[in-house]
């Protein structure tokens, strides 16, 4: 059964404590918490006291990823805002391994995102030090965008290849993710599904929630 990480990008900001008291009760897993700096990415979202905000209310793993140039600099003020996983771009990291040292010796869990474009097997001599692949299946910084098709053959590369190794490193899927592609996304071996407009767009999130999950078991 794959774990359920609803993008809290695509909640309604004006009720978040709404929305994070609905992924409390709901089959989510984790909170999905997208920060993004007009840089990196096309777009700002919210960073470090939103988050906090948030933390004080979870009662689930903070999933945060970073869309951000130099994630390095602020890899302890994201700890103390109380991420409990942190990703950063490997596009964004000439120095990867030092940043996910550094992200492990806070505490958190250790993230690396790859953009769609960017070769999968670039992964390969970092995997051992890395918690999740956070592999992005849209351009990052924006939600609701469509599932890259691509992405499919990403996954069962870099599962196979983390099996080979032995590792136990998840592999999240960010973007696009919806009710129709979510059991192909995890029968390539995705074991984390990011999804902000397939739960929030939705009547009942809490539901789809619990129909992503149970289409992935
Ligand atoms: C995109 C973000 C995603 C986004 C996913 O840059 O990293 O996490 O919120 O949203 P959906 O599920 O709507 O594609
Ligand atoms: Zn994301």
């Amino acid at each position: 059964m794959a774990l359920i990480a609803p993008s809290v990008l695509s909640a309604d900001f004006l009720n978040l404590s709404c929305d994070i008291h609905m992924i409390n009760e709901s089959q989510a897993d984790w909170f999905h918490l997208d920060v993004m700096d007009g840089r990196f990415v096309p777009n700002i979202s919210f960073g470090l006291p939103v988050i906090s905000a948030i933390k004080r209310e979870a009662k689930k793993t903070l999933d945060v990823h970073l869309m951000i140039e130099e994630p390095g600099k602020y890899a302890e003020d994201f700890k103390k805002a109380g991420a409990d996983i942190l990703s950063v771009h490997i596009e964004a990291c000439p120095h990867l391994h030092r940043n996910l040292q550094q992200i492990r010796s806070l505490g958190m869990k250790a993230g690396v995102a790859i953009n769609p474009h960017t070769p999968v097997q670039l992964m390969f001599d970092i995997l051992q030090d890395t918690d999740v692949v956070c592999m992005m299946s849209v351009n990052p910084g924006f939600g609701g965008q469509k599932f890259i098709q691509q992405t499919i053959e990403k996954i069962m590369i870099l599962k196979a290849e983390i099996n080979r190794r032995g590792l136990s490193t998840l592999i999240e899927i960010d973007g696009g993710v919806t009710i129709e592609n979510a059991r192909e996304i995890v029968q390539a071996g995705a074991d984390v599904l990011v999804a902000g407009n397939t739960v929030f767009s939705t009547e009942n999130p809490s539901e789809t929630i619990a129909l992503l999950k149970a289409l992935t078991s």
